[in-house]
């Protein structure tokens, strides 16, 4: 087997780095990425990173050429053109807006959870905007209802771009939210959930313990 000829930035607790790890072992292209693990916050930038992604930004992808790419949706693009098997990312057609509107709702939920974290975790509790923190809670719930109620069927057909963000990013609020309780409320979500879970591309990159 050769070396890895390419180097993604990454931190294990990051949903978008998730997405990025589980297409490239879908892909079967693992083998072709080293990581290099990073911690960093948007007050704590890392310098590395932030060498290669000016806005310091992880998930990065530094291509064997030198070239680093980002941020998750154009490294998943670039690395589904890397493989002979079926694209994750449809080329062409309806298909291909539908299944990536669907990751990019995904991702807006990622987004507002990722804000939550850092509202809750980074600023002292005396400077909790709680409207804020409200509206992106809101957000995410309106988000949940709209993949149980509009698009379950539709991400059980296939384990492709829209499938593994909604995964990423259910994954992500099982591990920074334990007690939201949306399995009750989306139960349908949580069914198709609690199996795409078990796929060996989600065991493989669960956040950490
Ligand atoms: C987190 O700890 O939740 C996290 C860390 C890095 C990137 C994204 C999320």
């Amino acid at each position: 087997m050769s070396a890895p000829s390419m180097t993604l930035y990454y931190n294990a607790a990051s949903p978008f780095a998730r997405k990025v790890l589980i297409l490239l072992h879908e892909t079967g292209q693992a083998s072709r990425v080293s990581l290099k693990a990073v911690a960093l916050t948007p007050v704590s930038p890392d310098a590395e990173v932030c060498r290669d992604n000016p806005c310091g930004k992880i998930p990065a992808l530094c291509l064997a050429d030198g070239n680093v790419i980002h941020d998750s949706r154009v490294i998943l693009d670039y690395l589904d053109q890397q493989h002979v098997g079926n694209p994750l990312i449809p080329k062409e057609g309806s298909a291909r807006w539908r299944r990536l509107t669907l990751a990019s709702l995904a991702d807006a939920l990622m987004d507002a959870a990722l804000l939550i974290r850092y509202e809750t975790f980074l600023r002292p509790e005396e400077k909790h905007w709680s409207e804020w923190l409200d509206a992106q809670q809101e957000k995410i719930a309106r988000t949940l209802a709209y993949f149980e109620a509009e698009a379950i069927t539709e991400l059980s057909t296939h384990f492709d771009v829209a499938s593994i963000s909604v995964a990423c990013a259910v994954g992500y609020l099982d591990f920074r939210q334990p007690n939201l309780g949306w399995r009750s409320s989306y139960p349908r979500l949580a069914n198709w959930y609690d199996e795409v879970s078990q796929r060996p591309s989600m065991l493989e990159t669960q956040p950490p313990a």
